[in-house]
């Protein structure tokens, strides 16, 4: 029987502050079996689409892009926040509420032509998925899909990247 993993998110009001419901994936990631279900059911999506790469942005889409990777056989790389991968970087800047943001992956880590899956655990306002898409189109990559566990449907996210194809496994 399948779960419903609706019962595995923490739903925690005013935090980070007065007014926000925060979505917490980490009773998921804490119950094997729904780990295991959102993981199979990301799996599935990316395995019809022959996915062959995975591209996640620090630090949440490692944990949803990691296991999906190993379950299919292919890589993952990480986009990492400033000063945290080693060899030569590219970089994209997106926004936040006050502010900006940058992503960097490793000019080697996605090969021209090669198909790859955005992951991240949850799309709320679309900046850090969006700026992960472009760091993978920059090296030529095609991103055939994007996957999340958790959408925040108020954030409109998903009009940020109306123009890929996207699995969010709930929304909020
Ligand atoms: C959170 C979340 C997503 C992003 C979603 O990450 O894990 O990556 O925000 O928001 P957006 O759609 O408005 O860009 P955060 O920046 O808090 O970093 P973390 O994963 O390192 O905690
Ligand atoms: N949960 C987790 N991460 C987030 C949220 C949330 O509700 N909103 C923006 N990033």
């Amino acid at each position: 029987m399948a779960l419903d993993l609706h019962d595995y998110v923490a739903s925690i009001p005013d935090y980070p502050e007065k007014g926000v419901i925060f979505r917490d994936i980490s009773p998921l990631m804490g119950d094997g079996a729904a780990y295991k279900q959102a993981t199979n059911e990301i799996v599935n999506y990316a395995r019809d689409k022959g996915v062959e790469m995975i591209v996640g942005p620090e630090a949440r889409g490692f944990i949803v892009g990691c296991p999906v990777a190993y379950e299919l056989g292919v890589g993952f790389a990480p986009a990492r926040k400033k000063g945290k991968l080693p060899r030569p970087t590219i970089k994209a800047t997106y926004d936040l509420e006050y502010g900006t943001s940058s992503l960097y992956l490793h000019k080697d880590a996605v090969k021209p032509g090669q198909r790859v899956l955005v992951t991240d655990d949850l799309l709320a306002t679309g900046g850090t998925i969006s700026a992960t898409i472009d760091l993978v189109e920059e090296l030529g990559g095609i991103v055939v899909g994007t996957a999340f566990i958790i959408e925040l449907k108020d954030m409109h996210g998903r009009d940020k990247i109306k123009d890929y194809d996207m699995l969010s496994l709930m929304k909020y």
